[in-house]
């Protein structure tokens, strides 16, 4: 579930900094790659060896790499992180970093980290108490770091109360839970087709229609931002987009869109098919522009349905998802084409509803599962359509 991530964790001084070895052992087994910075007096507690050993990385303490004169940057590594945990957060780290005091390597990098803190204090019951500490975790809690609470039992002083640090597995689920919520598709790749085609008829004319990409590209977007790595095959049009973790991939034509999503689509574990291809092209493209006659006949062939293509080589752990706009018999033809094209999801829209289809900034739709009955929505933008269409593709990985 940690797949991939980048976690730093912040080790302080604590009798629970002896559990931070069971907490690296957890995160690397759940495949997170983890870097361990300790402040001073953590070292009194338990050693860099085994963290270092652990987690496959030098435990940074200092701002000097030892003898070599060489900076350990807090601000590359507050970027380098995906999340900061501090377990165990000591009273006294949590009173600096609620009053933005950085006489460590640990507490300037916390001030630096671009990205969610999560910390797990660990005390003794009267000092969790203390008006003082009391009003450091409000500091923190209002500035969104993440408090993993302290719970009830036996602590060092021989006393019971609340004050000990969660227990590691606990951590790592609200770690996954966390990522889970915020970039649930990070992992997964998706291919989306967008736009119309054009199929020239001559060097200046063809046959295309009015997409305009609009859904697609918000579509695009709304899987990027879920964390998905994304190939955005497009169709000719003015739209552009700068967000990271989208590779457009131009074409012009039916059969280059459909080239291109035979090689990408293997690799796909999510594919939209949101594209308006055209469904005819002309058997003979002239190599000069076509003079001014009576009258003229083109012969029409048929395009590649790639929806059809692609759905025949499915396989059972890859989603596709298409798009029906019809102007008649929507829901029957919609879940025709749900079958035929081996979707496991059809976004219908009707170019009866005001507001839906080509051109506009908004669409009002139905999404129709293979398997789980269908959901009607309002007129909504594209964007947040886009949003609707990618929840319903995150449940099905829930
Ligand atoms: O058959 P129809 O064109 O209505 O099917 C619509 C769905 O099939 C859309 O998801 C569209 O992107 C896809 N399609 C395709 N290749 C075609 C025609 C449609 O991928 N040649």
């Amino acid at each position: 579930m940690l797949k991939g991530r980048k976690i730093l964790l912040g080790v302080t001084g604590s009798i629970a900094a002896y559990k931070a070895a069971h907490l690296v052992r957890l995160l690397v087994k759940s495949e997170a790659e983890v870097k361990v910075i300790m402040t001073p007096s953590a070292h009194d507690f338990i050693t860099a060896l085994t963290l270092s050993t652990l987690s496959g990385h030098p435990v940074l303490t200092n701002f000097q790499k030892d003898d070599t004169g060489v900076w350990n940057s807090h601000v590359e590594l507050g970027l380098w992180a995906d999340a900061m945990v501090i377990a165990p957060a000591s009273a006294n780290t949590i009173a600096k970093m609620a009053n933005g005091q950085c006489d460590n390597l640990l507490l300037a990098t916390y001030l630096s980290a671009r990205c969610p803190v999560f910390y797990a204090p660990a005390m003794d019951l009267d000092m969790l108490e203390h008006p003082a500490t009391k009003s450091n975790l409000d500091s923190l809690r209002a500035r969104d770091n993440h408090l993993i609470p302290p719970v009830h039992g036996e602590l060092a002083s021989g006393l019971v109360g609340k004050g000990r640090m969660a227990e590691p597995e606990e951590i790592v689920k609200q770690l996954e839970a966390w990522f889970f919520t915020k970039v649930p598709l990070k992992g997964k790749k998706a291919l989306i087709t967008a736009g119309p085609t054009y199929e020239a008829i001559d060097p200046v004319r063809f046959i295309g229609n009015h997409s305009t990409g609009k859904m697609g590209f918000a579509i695009a977007e709304e899987l990027a931002s879920a964390g998905a790595e994304v190939d955005l095959v497009t169709g000719p049009t003015t739209l552009t987009t700068t967000s990271k973790g989208i590779t457009v991939h131009p074409v012009t034509s039916a059969s280059e869109m459909f080239e291109q999503c035979k090689r990408l689509f293997p690799t796909a574990d999510i594919t939209v098919l949101s594209a308006a291809v055209a469904d005819y092209t002309p058997k003979n493209r002239a190599e000069q522009k076509i003079k001014k006659g009576e009258g003229l006949t083109l012969e029409l062939l048929r395009t590649p349905d790639i929806a059809k293509e692609l759905g025949k080589v499915k396989q059972p752990n890859q989603i596709i998802v298409g798009f029906a706009l019809e102007t008649e018999n929507e829901r029957s033809n919609a879940e025709t084409k749900l079958v035929e094209k081996n979707f496991d999801y059809i976004v219908l829209n009707s170019l009866k509803d005001p507001g839906a289809g080509f051109g506009h900034d908004t669409n009002k739709v139905e999404i129709i599962s293979r398997k789980n009955g269908s959901h009607r929505f309002e007129l909504k933008s594209k964007r947040e359509v886009a949003r609707d269409i990618v929840e319903t593709i995150t449940s099905s990985y829930a």
